[in-house]
């Protein structure tokens, strides 16, 4: 963190880090020195298997289970990471769903449910980590490509979230600069998890490195936004996707 010693101690709270790009998230942060907590909605074994992989390697973490759909259990997620870390260094605001389907056949509860985790739930997810975050911290987002280029029918609601959390990232950046606080976003392309299971294949035709990214490769970015060497960016959005929207 740009305001502390690098012997000073470190801690992140990962939103939605039981599964695929927040569980790289999580293990790379840990393996880089923080502590962790995370956030899961769904599947606490894939939460605790998270946490004893980062035991096992000498790391300290912890699981919370917190509905970003909820105000009030992300606001929670918050308070029971900071009291347990001490305070939230950095956010990783990852949770997120995906729900396709062509405009005239999308249904409005799919589309609240899709407002409520991927815009609704990223802005609080901020709000409420911020107020346990030192100046100097960092807060970073899991956006998509999809924000820069939606690609194929049926993720208008999916893209048009994403476009809002780029957007979103500029405005709290610039409330935040005053504090030193960081605020960025990633956008990854096709990246192998289980949101993109079965459909690899035809993904990897669609873009000019020939192949999908791997959580680690996000991860890797992660770390270095999270870095003291990352201070002198904010409100960007990155998009990582083998070139898919060239
Ligand atoms: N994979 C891709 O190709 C790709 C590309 C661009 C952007 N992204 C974005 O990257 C993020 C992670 O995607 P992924 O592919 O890793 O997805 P994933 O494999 O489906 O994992 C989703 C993670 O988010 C958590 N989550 C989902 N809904 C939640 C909720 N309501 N409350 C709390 N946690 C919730 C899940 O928790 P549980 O395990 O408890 O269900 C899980 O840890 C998403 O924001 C996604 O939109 C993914």
């Amino acid at each position: 963190m740009s305001n502390g010693s690098e012997a000073e101690h470190r801690t992140a709270l990962v939103f939605g880090g039981s599964r695929g790009i927040g569980a790289a998230a999580a293990s790379r942060l840990a393996t880089d020195g923080f502590s962790i907590a995370l956030t899961y909605v769904s599947r606490p074994d894939k939460a605790a298997e998270v946490v004893s992989t980062i035991e096992a390697a000498g790391g300290s973490a912890l699981s919370i289970k917190a509905d970003s759909a909820d105000p009030a259990a992300i606001k929670a997620a918050a308070t029971q990471a900071a009291e347990v870390l001490g305070k939230i260094d950095v956010v990783v605001v990852n949770a997120g769903i995906i729900r396709i389907a062509p405009v005239d056949a999308f249904t409005l509860e799919d589309l609240d449910q899709m407002l409520a985790v991927n815009v609704r739930g990223v802005f609080l997810a901020i709000q409420a980590a911020v107020r346990h975050m030192p100046d100097g911290g960092r807060v970073i987002t899991i956006g998509s490509n999809t924000a820069v280029r939606t690609g194929t029918p049926g993720a208008s609601v999916y893209a048009m979230t994403k476009a809002a959390v780029a957007s979103m990232v500029k405005g709290i950046a610039l409330d935040l600069a005053p504090r030193g606080i960081t605020v960025n976003n990633i956008q990854p392309g096709p990246t192998e998890t289980d949101m993109t299971a079965g459909m690899i294949e035809r993904l990897r035709e669609m873009i000019p490195l020939r192949r999908v990214g791997q959580p680690s490769e996000i991860g890797a970015l992660i770390s270095y936004l999270a870095s003291d060497q990352a201070g002198y960016m904010t409100g960007a959005s990155l998009t990582i996707d083998g070139g898919f929207v060239l």
